[in-house]
């Protein structure tokens, strides 16, 4: 893992990291990502979200001020920026859990219209949240088959054909249990969810998120508040989803996981995007040190 590592030697240190994954996701995933220049709004080879003026202030407060933004597809991007830079309402705004000022964005080649999370969840966009929102009265399975995309059974005009949505239902259930049994929670399947941890809890609301077998999944903080063992299989998670295709946003403060798991980092500050690339460069870049490093390790000095 990262802090492992010897520290990295120029700019070849992406690469070699990007190595150690999967020899076909580097050639046709993550080498594209590679060429591009590490500069605030670039283009990207394969956008699978693409952003342009998007704004959302909060009385006199900017929390989001963003000119262009793209996100590659079938990579891990890492989102970071000091506390209160305005990740968590980004991801509100492209997810539809808040409303944007200004702005437009495309997912998946086609323009966001009217954006609802559960519009946007069909169309392959899932999130999830910096506080699990896991319903602790139900069981870890019920909160599973609640990510599950087109339940028929809640659908008036189907109702009457139980057949057809029992069969869905064991579908669902079969997936579920799949996915349950991936992230480590099998044994706690039928358990309330409010009997997890709460390292537990997150990976609940991570495999809830794939249940709907999305294109891109937004996760806001993942490993905050996870004990060191569990974490080490999220970011396993994750390195997976990327590996099969699925495109990673991530917001994430450790310095460690983000140089370890990204191919591409994008930093926000005030609302702005200030710098991106690849997590090295961006690590070691002067103007991401001072706008959060720096203010991170002054305030941990102090
Ligand atoms: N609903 C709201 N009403 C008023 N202000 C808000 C609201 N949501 C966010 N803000 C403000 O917008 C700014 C951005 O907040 P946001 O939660 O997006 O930051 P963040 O980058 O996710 O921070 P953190 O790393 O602490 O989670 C902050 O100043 C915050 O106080
Ligand atoms: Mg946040």
């Amino acid at each position: 893992m990262p802090a492992d590592r010897p520290p990295p030697e120029g700019p070849s240190a992406p690469e070699d990291r990007s190595m150690l994954l999967d020899s076909a996701r580097r050639t046709t995933e993550v080498e594209p990502i590679l060429t591009v220049h590490p500069e605030p709004g670039v283009a990207k080879p394969n956008p699978i979200l693409t952003m342009d003026g998007l704004r959302r202030s909060f009385g006199g407060l900017t929390a989001v001020d963003v000119d262009h933004l793209e996100i590659e597809r079938g990579i891990v991007t890492a989102l970071i920026g000091p506390n209160g830079a305005g990740k968590t309402t980004l991801f509100n705004l492209l997810t539809g859990f808040d409303r944007a000022d200004h702005g437009r964005w495309e997912f998946n080649g086609q323009m966001v219209t009217s954006p609802s999370p559960d519009r946007l969840a069909r169309r392959g966009m899932v999130r999830t949240f910096q506080l699990t929102k896991s319903l602790a009265k139900l069981s870890v399975l019920q909160n599973m088959l609640l990510g599950a995309p087109n339940q028929m059974g809640e659908r008036l005009w189907a109702a009457p054909f139980r057949h057809l949505w029992r069969n869905q239902e064991r579908t669902n259930t079969e997936r579920a249990d799949e996915l349950l049994e991936q992230f480590n929670l099998a044994r706690m399947r039928d358990e309330l969810a409010g009997t997890l941890s709460g390292g537990q809890r997150k990976l609940l609301e991570v495999a809830r998120a794939l249940m709907s077998d999305p294109a891109l999944v937004m996760l806001d903080e993942p490993m905050a508040g996870v004990n060191p063992a569990l974490a080490q299989s999220l970011l396993g998670h994750i390195t997976q989803l990327a590996l099969s295709g699925v495109s990673v946003v991530y917001i994430e403060h450790d310095m460690d996981v983000v140089s370890g798991i990204s191919d591409w980092v994008v930093v926000l500050a005030q609302g702005r995007v200030i710098a991106e690339g690849g997590p090295w460069k961006v690590i070691h870049d002067e103007s991401v040190i001072d706008a959060y490093l720096g203010r991170r390790r002054a305030g941990t000095e102090a």
